[in-house]
């Protein structure tokens, strides 16, 4: 009897702290959390906006195509909108979607240092900012960020191009060449940084041999991730120091580039050296399957978009932000990181990799 009296007051308790808005959990939560938290979620059918770079590389496609989907077969108004890698048009997106009353914006940010004063507006407003794929840097409006492990996914990529390299060119020293993805995007300098932390030491011992010297990221970004450029860096290296050798690998952030510097190696009349990749774009699949790029990184974009329905799922319920796996500071604050594991595939496991995946399947004969 005395544990039921108890029970009761301390509901009772409870709800005249909800009544007049103090209480532990609320007030700490207060500056960390934007006002929407405290209201207990948002409305089944709300607004949520979807900004991303660009649709120039396939997994930014898929993503544009499933938020589509997945947003309004869970009842919600979606904006989808990609910024075709401009910052102004992606910052203009972002505010008219603060404008149609968005309960949350997910963003893909064109350049993750350019967004802090639009995202700080939407935050002021009381909207759920997450970042997704890349990380949003040097604001404070920013709730999380879903992602595969972007110092992870370069860590297998280095790996990648030192197995292949053993398996494929004989006993070395191997003559290599190292790509970044756009300077702009945070992913870049991290996957080159988990690249290098196994390339490195196989720099100094003299197993690889980096023939033009450049070694530094800033040497090696590829201007907003575009291939031709790539490509034309890819030329002039072959032409600048590879005249008389033979280049038996090349480190390569994504798909796209790895394309591009095969393709170079080709026309200037090279065996094609091991390359590295990342995305499992269809073309390099079937690339991957033939024998003509050695590796790719799958990071599959509906487990991507599948973790971020699952969290617009919680705050519409009014649940927050779930407990993420990791943090990272962004310049202005901890952001916590929902992290998924990247997974290498060469030739040998293709078929285990893609077994779930019928459309990667199919490229595999
Ligand atoms: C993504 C990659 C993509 C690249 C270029 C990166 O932020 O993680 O999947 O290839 O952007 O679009």
């Amino acid at each position: 009897m005395k544990k039921r009296i108890s029970l009761f007051l301390v509901a009772l308790l409870m709800v005249a702290m909800a009544l007049t808005g103090c209480g532990g959990a609320g007030q700490s939560n207060e500056s960390a959390e934007p006002p929407a938290s405290e209201g207990g979620g948002f409305a089944a059918d709300a607004t949520i906006g979807v900004a991303l770079p660009w649709l120039g590389t396939q997994n930014w496609a898929e993503a544009d195509e499933m938020f589509k989907t997945e947003l309004e077969a869970a009842g919600f108004k979606a904006i989808v909108q990609h910024a075709d890698n401009k910052v102004p048009q992606q910052q203009q997106q972002i505010e008219s979607m603060i404008q149609n009353g968005a309960k949350v914006i997910v963003v893909g940010p064109v350049d993750g240092s350019q967004l802090g004063a639009v995202l700080e507006e939407a935050e002021a407003a009381g909207i759920y900012i997450i970042g997704y794929d890349r990380l949003i840097e040097n604001t404070t409006g920013i709730n999380g960020v879903v992602q595969f492990g972007s110092i992870k996914t370069g860590e297998l990529q280095g790996q990648a191009l030192l197995d292949g390299l053993a398996a494929n060119k004989g006993k070395g020293p191997y003559n290599i060449e190292l790509f970044g993805g756009g300077p702009a995007d945070p992913n870049a300098p991290n996957f080159f940084k988990g690249a290098m932390s196994v390339l490195q030491p196989k720099i100094d011992d003299g197993t690889l041999v980096v023939v033009s010297g450049q070694t530094d990221f800033t040497q090696c970004a590829t201007m907003d991730w575009d291939n031709s450029k790539a490509q034309a860096r890819m030329d002039s290296l072959l032409s600048g120091f590879y005249a008389d050798k033979e280049i038996h690998g090349v480190l390569s952030p994504n798909d796209g580039i790895a394309r591009a510097i095969i393709t170079a190696s080709e026309q200037a009349g090279q065996k094609i050296p091991v390359v590295s990749g990342l995305d499992a774009e269809n073309e390099s699949v079937k690339w991957v399957w033939s024998g003509r790029q050695y590796s790719t990184v799958a990071k599959p974009t509906d487990v991507l978009v599948g973790k971020t329905m699952e969290i617009i799922k919680s705050l519409q319920a009014g649940n927050g932000m779930p407990t993420p796996d990791t943090t990272v500071n962004n310049g202005k604050k901890d952001v916590g990181v929902y992290e998924l594991p990247p997974l290498v595939v060469t030739k040998e496991n293709a078929k285990e990799a893609f077994a779930n995946d019928p459309g990667r399947m199919e490229l595999l004969q």
